[in-house]
């Protein structure tokens, strides 16, 4: 007996030890600069999976390998309990970005987040749109980890006995600088599933490990020029003849406009939804449409996928949809081709078909009292949890595809994303208003492979509508959603004359947008993204103690350095500082090297904080030495293809400059088989002293929409 017992143990013993012993992980090269482990056993459903996301190989090839970019022996996995453990060393004044589409801060290292979608409620806790679980370092690497589930990350707060670094204990009541946040060394993960793919990305900076996630993930859409341009969504019950109208209204007082959203009362029933025409608002909706397509106006429609039992396809697909509902509607089960082809098959004939040209996905992503609980089940046997985790992904994914069968392109609005979603056609917006936070989420979008609109609907005041006017402006999608407001650009007198300049700067930009969304395509460079990319950006400029210490509110508080959330990079050269209601004078942190003003060429700067105070009329914008900003004229629409527009090719500050500058027919997917070109823009300064700028030939046999071209320096 005594003898089975010890056998007993011993079989224990040997079972329980490889459960909590850290495995020895391969890491195997799967592209240039990118490994992947494969930990335990990895779910069959993850975000790549619910994403398709297919690597541009031969971006990836361009850029070329890199060292791996820790020490391996440092890297530990474990799967106990079901659930795999994951913890990355991290260095001593190392800073981590990323971990989701955060709103309120840009420094992660030290956080506690758990990654769930969800609408974003006023707090970085991990909830979020785009709760994309890829780190970026600001040693110059990346981090991704491809499980659809929810995940909590500790980013550097655990301390562990038997750490490297572990600090040494002092005593509070003797030690001023007593921290309530121990040293620590490294990110730690659960994922609660018995095995995962990790996956790290190699730098040698941090823009280049960004680079190669967003180009594993197939890199960015490239929008239609259209897409580009300006966009007003109308009240909801609006009527085709009110559309019309509002049309019309614009073209008469000369503002900008390419697509025109329709919100919840296009349908015959919303909340949930029909997706069907509502004939009376909407009689004749082909030759609605088509009349906004001769006017350059193309249609989104808003949109969330869950099903009214007055929908057409009700019946049809009931056993394709979860066991709950939200508002009472079925929710699709986008993993089975069966309920896709119903659902999309019914969006594809009755408006796709007739030349609606995207669409407004909302709800995807929370509140958790609107969407399904985590008890909910799918007949395709994926979780309600890892539903909630690649919704979005699926809706964005699957609706893309009808564009993409017509050789139309798209661009549209989503409320959720993730991992993976990099190269979908969608600009992330929600019901959240704060405008600061609005910024900060602009410069976060950079870290996870998405689009961020800092939407305006309505304002207090004049001086409120215009600064949130400016930074809309400078950000993927210039769009006034008036859902609720009916607020037109012009609706507020005082500050008319700024809107319709700042709308028409949004336009005379569109062959600097069109590039650098082209970069982001080809090159994985997300257009807009945080100052911590940027070469010469130096955080330590910025250090100042922000907090006062107050023992007496938070008996662990302690002082921090500020971290640069208030101003951003767009595109290869603008960095963008915005102003917000109430304030005079800000200060920017501007990178080494010479940086000139954008409206005037005024020298600003060189790799220090400034402070400027630059009046109601000015979003201010800096420009890095040499920048070359191709622009064209304000017109109210994007250029038609075939189109020739002239440009002004803009030169800033003292250094030669090079611009590729993009160019193809600005609708369609036959980019993708070769009908595009790069021309190459050079500035240069002559023997004279005297700078001198020329553009490349056009390429023979290729789509070509370019014509004058002047020079301006700055
Ligand atoms: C909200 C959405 C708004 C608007 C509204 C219409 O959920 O965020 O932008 O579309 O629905 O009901």
């Amino acid at each position: 007996m005594k003898q089975l017992k010890k056998l007993f143990f011993c079989v224990l013993f040997v079972a329980i030890l490889p459960a909590v012993k850290a495995q020895e992980v391969s890491w195997s090269e799967v592209q240039p600069g990118i490994w992947k482990a494969v930990i335990g056993q990895p779910e069959k459903y993850d975000l790549l999976t619910a994403s398709g996301a297919q690597p541009n190989k031969e971006a990836l090839a361009k850029i070329g390998t890199a060292p791996f970019p820790l020490a391996k022996s440092d890297i530990e996995f474990k799967v106990v309990d079901g659930k795999t453990y994951l913890r990355f060393p991290l260095q001593q004044k190392e800073q981590l970005y990323g971990f989701g589409l955060n709103f309120q801060t840009v420094h992660q290292r030290g956080k506690i987040l758990e990654l769930h979608v969800d609408h974003y409620d006023g707090q970085d806790n991990g909830r979020t749109h785009a709760p994309t679980p890829f780190y970026i370092s600001s040693n110059g690497y990346g981090v991704f980890v491809n499980s659809a589930r929810y995940i909590k990350v500790w980013a550097g707060s655990g301390v562990r006995k038997d750490s490297p670094d572990f600090p040494t204990p002092t005593d509070r009541n003797t030690d001023k600088d007593w921290a309530a946040r121990p040293y620590s060394d490294a990110v730690e993960i659960l994922v609660p599933a018995a095995g995962v793919e990790v996956y790290v990305f190699g730098g040698p900076k941090p823009l280049d490990a960004v680079k190669r996630y967003n180009l594993m993930n197939g890199g960015g859409y490239l929008p239609p020029r259209w897409g580009l341009g300006f966009t007003q969504r109308v009240m909801a019950s609006s009527t085709a003849g009110d559309v019309e109208n509002e049309v019309k209204a614009f073209e008469e007082k000369g503002y900008p406009l390419d697509f025109v959203g329709l919100e919840p009362g296009w349908q015959s029933k919303s909340y949930p939804g029909t997706f069907e025409w509502d004939k009376s608002r909407f009689p004749e909706p082909s030759v609605f449409v088509r009349k906004m397509l001769d006017k350059q106006i193309r249609l989104n429609l808003w949109i969330n996928p869950y099903v009214s039992p007055e929908a057409p396809f009700y019946k049809e697909i009931r056993p394709f949809t979860s066991s709950h509902t939200v508002w009472l509607g079925l929710i699709p089960d986008f993993n089975i081709p069966k309920a896709r082809e119903l659902f999309f098959g019914q969006l594809q004939k009755d408006q796709v078909d007739i030349g609606v040209s995207g669409y407004k996905i909302d709800e995807v992503d929370g509140f958790d009292y609107y969407l399904w609980p985590d008890v909910a089940t799918f007949p395709s046997g994926i979780s309600a949890e890892q539903m909630r985790q690649t919704y979005g992904l699926l809706a964005m994914r699957y609706s893309a595809e009808m564009f993409k069968k017509l050789n139309r392109r798209t661009f549209g609005l989503v409320r959720a994303s993730n991992g993976g979603g990099t190269s979908f056609p969608y600009v992330i917006y929600n019901d959240y208003y704060d405008h600061k936070d609005f910024v900060t989420a602009l410069v976060n979008s950079g870290f996870t492979g998405t689009l961020w609109t800092p939407e305006v609907r309505a304002s207090d005041t004049g001086e409120e509508w215009l600064r949130r006017f400016q930074s809309n402006v400078f950000s993927p999608m210039a769009m006034i959603n008036a859902w609720a407001s009916g607020t037109k650009p012009w609706t507020y007198p005082e500050v008319e004359k700024q809107i319709k300049e700042y709308a028409l700067l949004r336009m005379k930009m569109m062959p600097y947008w069109y590039t650098e969304f082209a970069k982001y395509h080809f090159e994985g460079i997300p257009p807009f993204r945080a100052m911590n990319l940027e070469d010469g950006f130096n955080q330590e400029v910025t250090k100042e103690t922000l907090m006062k210490v107050d023992l007496e509110k938070n008996p662990y508080a302690e002082a921090t350095t500020r971290e640069v959330k208030d101003q951003y990079m767009a595109g290869e050269y603008l960095l963008v500082a915005p102003m917000f209601t109430g304030e005079k004078s800000r200060k920017v942190v501007l990178p080494k090297g010479n940086w000139y003003d954008f409206y005037t060429g005024k020298l600003a700067g060189n790799g220090e904080v400034i402070s400027i105070t630059p009046g109601l009329d000015i979003i201010p914008v800096f420009v890095k030495d040499g920048g070359i900003i191709p622009m064209m004229p304000a017109l109210l629409h994007a250029p038609k293809p075939g189109d020739k527009v002239d440009l002004e090719v803009r030169h800033y500050g003292e250094k030669a400059g090079v611009y590729k500058l993009y160019d193809d027919d600005g609708e369609t997917f036959n980019f993708e088989k070769g009908a595009m070109s790069w021309r190459e823009i050079k500035v240069e300064r002559q023997a004279n002293g005297q700078l001198k700028g020329a553009i490349s030939a056009p390429e023979k046999g290729k789509p070509n929409t370019i014509g004058k071209v002047k020079f301006v320096f700055f």
